[in-house]
């Protein structure tokens, strides 16, 4: 008698903890619940110049409608082919990033932020790496280095194409700011932070116009930028170069 009744006990306590536990997964899942494939992606080894898309995949594996919204990325490169997303329960949709490459190199990280619905997931981020080919390699930078960085394309596309047909600060902001003044994401600096110089007397003004003409005769990453010392600038553009630092009042 004392064991059925112990048994009647037993199967009671049985079913409820398994009510329980039935309420207990569909309260878990009686949301908008989020998964993402992945949160970070490395994209790997790419050249300079490549346009590169990423994919994430995000499922709701929940109950109730999912909603993706207020997408950001940290930069203007990555464009966003949506901004909000509303994915059914057992749906999925997925999100296509561009990375555009141009002007990068070494490595590079993106990231996207969005917010959901998903008590449990209402911030989140994701997170690319690309490295990108970084020409300032030994075999690169050797005494052909010097001419290289006009002639050939791929150096040309950073160190020349950005400055055609520019003149005066746009001009230098587009071919000489990489080596004269602090790189933002890499703090180097190449060669003299000309913008805080003073160029006031003819002399300096002569020096300055034929060192941007024919380059440094002393330090091989100062090329002549004149078109006839094999550069890619007119006289004009030179000219306007040196009315630019000339102008500078400090
Ligand atoms: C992705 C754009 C980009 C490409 C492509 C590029 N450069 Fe540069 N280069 C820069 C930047 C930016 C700097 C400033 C220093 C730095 O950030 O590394 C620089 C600096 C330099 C320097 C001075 C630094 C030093 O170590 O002497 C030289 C010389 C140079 N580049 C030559 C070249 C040559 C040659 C090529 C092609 C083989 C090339 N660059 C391709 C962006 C580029
Ligand atoms: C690839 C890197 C690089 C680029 C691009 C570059 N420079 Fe230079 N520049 C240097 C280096 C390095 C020196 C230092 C040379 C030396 O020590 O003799 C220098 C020196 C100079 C000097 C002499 C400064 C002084 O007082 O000794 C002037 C002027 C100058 N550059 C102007 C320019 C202008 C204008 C541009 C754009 C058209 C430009 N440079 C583009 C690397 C560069």
């Amino acid at each position: 008698m004392k064991s059925k009744k112990a048994l009647t006990l037993g199967l009671g306590l049985l079913v409820i903890s398994l009510l329980a536990l039935a309420l207990f997964f569909y309260q878990s899942k009686n949301k908008a619940l989020l998964r993402v494939d992945a949160l970070s992606k490395n994209l790997g080894h790419v050249e300079e110049g490549k346009d590169l898309v990423a994919d994430f995949t995000f499922f709701n594996d929940g109950l109730k409608p999912l909603r993706i919204f207020d997408v950001k990325s940290d930069c203007g490169c990555t464009d966003l082919s949506w901004k909000t997303a509303e994915i059914p329960p057992g749906k999925s949709s997925r999100l296509t990033v561009h990375i555009d490459t141009t002007m990068k190199q070494g490595a590079v990280t993106k990231q996207i932020r969005f917010a959901s619905n998903d008590p449990d997931f209402s911030f989140g981020a994701l997170n690319m790496q690309v490295d990108v080919e970084n020409l300032h390699t030994a075999g690169n930078m050797t005494e052909g280095g010097r001419a290289k960085i006009f002639t050939d394309e791929k150096c040309a596309h950073c160190h020349v194409d950005m400055g055609v047909g520019a003149f005066g600060k746009e001009l230098f902001e587009a071919d000489c700011a990489m080596c004269h003044r602090v790189q933002k994401e890499s703090k180097i600096l190449v060669g003299p932070e000309l913008e805080a110089l003073s160029f006031n007397t003819p002399a300096q003004i002569a020096r300055l116009r034929e060192v941007i003409s024919f380059g440094s005769k002393t330090h091989r990453s100062m090329p002549g930028f004149l078109d006839k010392a094999g550069g890619p600038l007119a006289k004009e553009q030179v000219d306007s170069l040196v009315d630019y630092l000339k102008s500078i009042k400090h």
